[in-house]
């Protein structure tokens, strides 16, 4: 089974190497810069929030990276921006017992409310969140690019 902890800095190239991964895995052009820039502001804890690994044998199968937001609406929010397992290693529990250490990490920290987007084709996504207890918020995501 595998071992659920925070990611330290030697982490790291495995760390970018899965979350360029999944964006790539959703379709996204992996941004090997912006990726770097986003681990290095957890791993130095710039911003509040949680990056975790799995770990197996020596081995890095799944990543999850949280950041926090406040909210005058909802409270303590933490926003799920990046997980990952390892294709190789899905079904097993991996994502479970990411998102379980997640959810103990979000506790600890007296977060009220966690979320995530899923993009719409990605029905295996949304079909492992509602397994383990999320349910979809109802509201609709506007954005606009400013680069
Ligand atoms: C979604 C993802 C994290 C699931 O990880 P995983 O390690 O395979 O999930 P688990 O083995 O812990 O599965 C937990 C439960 O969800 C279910 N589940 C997982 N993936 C599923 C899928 N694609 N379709 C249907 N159910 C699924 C499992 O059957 C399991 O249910 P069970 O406890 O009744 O057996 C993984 O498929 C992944 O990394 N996908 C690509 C990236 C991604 O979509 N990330 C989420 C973006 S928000």
């Amino acid at each position: 089974m595998a071992l659920i902890e925070r990611a330290n800095p030697t982490d790291r190239a495995d760390v970018e190497r899965l979350i360029a991964a999944y964006h790539t895995s959703e379709g996204v052009k992996p941004k090997p810069e912006r990726i770097s820039w986003a681990v290095e502001q957890q791993m130095k804890n710039r911003f509040p929030g949680v990056l975790l690994v799995a770990r197996e044998k020596t081995k890095i199968v799944g990543v999850a990276l949280a950041v926090y937001a406040p909210s005058a609406e909802l409270g303590r929010v933490l926003v799920i921006q990046d997980f990952f397992v390892d294709p190789s290693t899905r079904l097993k529990g991996v994502g479970r017992a990411l998102a379980a250490r997640l959810l103990d990490e979000a506790k600890a920290m007296r977060i009220d409310r966690v979320d995530l987007e899923v993009f719409p084709k990605n029905e295996g996504a949304a079909a492992f969140w509602k397994k383990i207890g999320f349910r979809m918020s109802g509201r609709t995501m506007f954005s606009r690019d400013l680069l």
